[in-house]
């Protein structure tokens, strides 16, 4: 069996990935020859020659990849700061930007012992669990509706050792863990916000499930359910952040500005400049 440069056989699925329209096309055909020769993506370079069955791999799961099924769809899982998530159809791919509200979340926390976190929206629960493996002593909880999501969920949090409480609810819920009540010292959520009809690439619109995307004609029918909840879990000096579509950069913030019992109203930008999300405190409580 003549074996193949496996350099050629990347650049061959690069260009395919480039004709495709995929947006990282070298990055996602590396990924995607890791997974096959079953490296490290920098350690392919140790692996100079492949026998032709390697080839015949990367190129079906290039093709899938040229149909802009998201490359973590075809790789199985996604990573979110320190966890790995098994991902897959029915459920949202964590992205990247989300650790930023993963950072500033974890930023807060450094002084509070034990912190009770709730992740609303939570999906494959990535975010709930790199909260949990980042704070070994946080109870976090996560919460979300979609049936199939919560499968996912609790998937991912067994495969993590159950180190967060599942909750199947709804943010819109007026009881939505009252047992929680004034009790949690930091509320995450990246919920769906994209403004109804608003075109997307097609790894969005035809693989993310549209009830994790959209969120009403204003893109703010769940953020606004999210700040009632939020203003009724804190405890005083408790943080809220919440992940939103870059059209909100003012939106949000006067939203959270509106409610009497959160102060330190923020809003943050990612690292191409555009606003991304926003934070707020439950005002302390009075002396
Ligand atoms: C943008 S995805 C975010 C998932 C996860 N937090 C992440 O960053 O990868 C939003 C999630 O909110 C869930 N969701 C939508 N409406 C909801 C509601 N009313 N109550 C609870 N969860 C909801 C969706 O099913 C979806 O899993």
């Amino acid at each position: 069996m003549n074996r193949v440069p496996l350099r050629l056989a990347i650049a061959e699925a690069e260009r395919m990935l480039a004709d495709a329209g995929v947006a990282s096309p070298r990055f996602d055909a590396e990924t995607l020859a890791a997974q096959v020769v079953g490296v490290e993506r920098g350690r392919l370079m140790m692996h100079p020659l492949v026998d032709p069955p390697v080839v015949e791999e990367l190129r079906r799961l290039v093709a899938r990849r040229a149909t802009r099924e998201p490359l973590q769809h075809i790789l199985g899982t996604a990573v979110l700061g320190p966890v790995t998530v098994a991902v897959g159809p029915g459920v949202f791919t964590p992205r990247p930007e989300t650790e930023l509200l993963l950072e500033w979340g974890l930023r807060v926390l450094r002084d509070v012992r034990a912190p009770v976190v709730v992740d609303l929206c939570t999906g494959s629960a990535a975010l709930a669990l790199a909260v949990a493996v980042s704070r070994p002593d946080a109870v976090v909880h996560a919460v979300e509706a979609d049936p199939t999501a919560l499968t996912w969920a609790r998937r991912n949090i067994d495969a993590h050792g159950g180190v967060v409480a599942l909750h199947s609810a709804d943010v819109r819920w007026n009881d939505l863990l009252v047992e929680l009540e004034a009790r949690v010292d930091l509320v995450l959520c990246n919920p769906p916000y994209v403004p109804d009809g608003t075109p997307l690439p097609p790894e969005v619109a035809s693989f993310d499930p549209p009830g994790a995307v959209f969120g009403g004609p204003d893109g703010m029918e769940i953020i606004r359910a999210v700040v009632s909840a939020s203003a009724g879990l804190l405890r005083h000096g408790g943080h809220l952040a919440i992940e939103h579509d870059d059209t909100h950069g003012e939106t949000v913030p006067a939203l959270l500005r509106r409610r009497r019992v959160l102060s330190d109203v923020q809003e943050h930008h990612d690292l191409a400049g555009r606003p991304r999300f926003a934070t707020a405190r439950r005002v302390p409580a009075t002396p």
